[in-house]
């Protein structure tokens, strides 16, 4: 019998709902015109699945170990899970590439151009997170399966504790200041890189307590 694995519709109903809030808060309750959702906001609403993903994929071990009936499915997903996530985070950083300039990014540039502080340690924090993530998918490559010297490091508890924070590092000094003012919220609602904080501060802490 084939194993049961639930990876097809959480990714499908993940990428609607996170798609779906980016075209709420930025085109419907905000000012961002559509020309930009093929872009722009197609890049927030990528980010923000892969994001949950991700958070799903190094979450639901350590939620079983604390003793949370996680079902079989769902456990069997994660290597799906955690390979779309990491596609997805792909597609965002190129699209991010590409897109980078004071004209779209305003909060992220000084007046001559040069990256502020808080822009730059955001950047450094998504740069070393998507290295991260590279390696840990290479771990998972036959080639490197003998190589247990760096495979017992890279998939240890203190590795990837350490790793994850880098991922929270890019969303908090990216966002900060704008979740410290609720009124510039558009519709009242929360801002993505505040959204991928929320669910980031779930996973981390499921991971401290229950990641052996
Ligand atoms: C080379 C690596 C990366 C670069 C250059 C990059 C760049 C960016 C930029 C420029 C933004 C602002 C987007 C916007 O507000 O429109 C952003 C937001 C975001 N990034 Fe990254 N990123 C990288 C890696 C990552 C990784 C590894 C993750 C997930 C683990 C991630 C998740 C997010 C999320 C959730 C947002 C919030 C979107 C928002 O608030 O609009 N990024 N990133």
């Amino acid at each position: 019998m084939k194993p049961k694995n639930a990876a097809g519709p959480i990714i499908g109903i993940t990428l609607l709902l996170s798609l779906f809030y980016a075209v709420l808060r930025y085109h419907i309750l905000g000012p961002v015109p559509w020309k930009d959702f093929p872009f722009f906001i197609l890049n927030k609403g990528l980010s923000l699945a892969a994001f949950i993903l991700l958070t799903f994929n190094f979450g639901l071990g350590p939620l079983r170990n604390l003793g949370v009936k996680v079902s079989e499915g769902w456990l069997n997903s994660r290597k799906a899970l955690g390979m779309t996530g990491f596609l997805l985070v792909l597609i965002h950083a190129l699209m991010s590439f590409l897109l980078f300039n004071p004209k779209v990014y305003a909060a992220f540039f000084e007046p001559d151009g040069t990256l502020t502080l808080l822009g730059g340690l955001s950047m450094l924090g998504g740069v070393i997170s998507f290295v991260v993530l590279w390696a840990y998918n290479l771990s998972f490559q036959t080639f490197l399966r003998e190589d247990q010297a760096f495979i017992r490091f890279i998939t240890s508890r203190g590795f990837l504790l350490t790793a994850m924070l880098f991922a929270a590092i890019h969303l908090f000094f990216m966002g900060y200041r704008g979740w410290m003012n609720p009124a510039g919220w558009h519709g009242g609602l929360p801002p993505i890189s505040l959204v991928g904080f929320a669910f980031f501060s779930f996973g981390y802490v499921i991971n401290l307590l229950g990641r052996n």
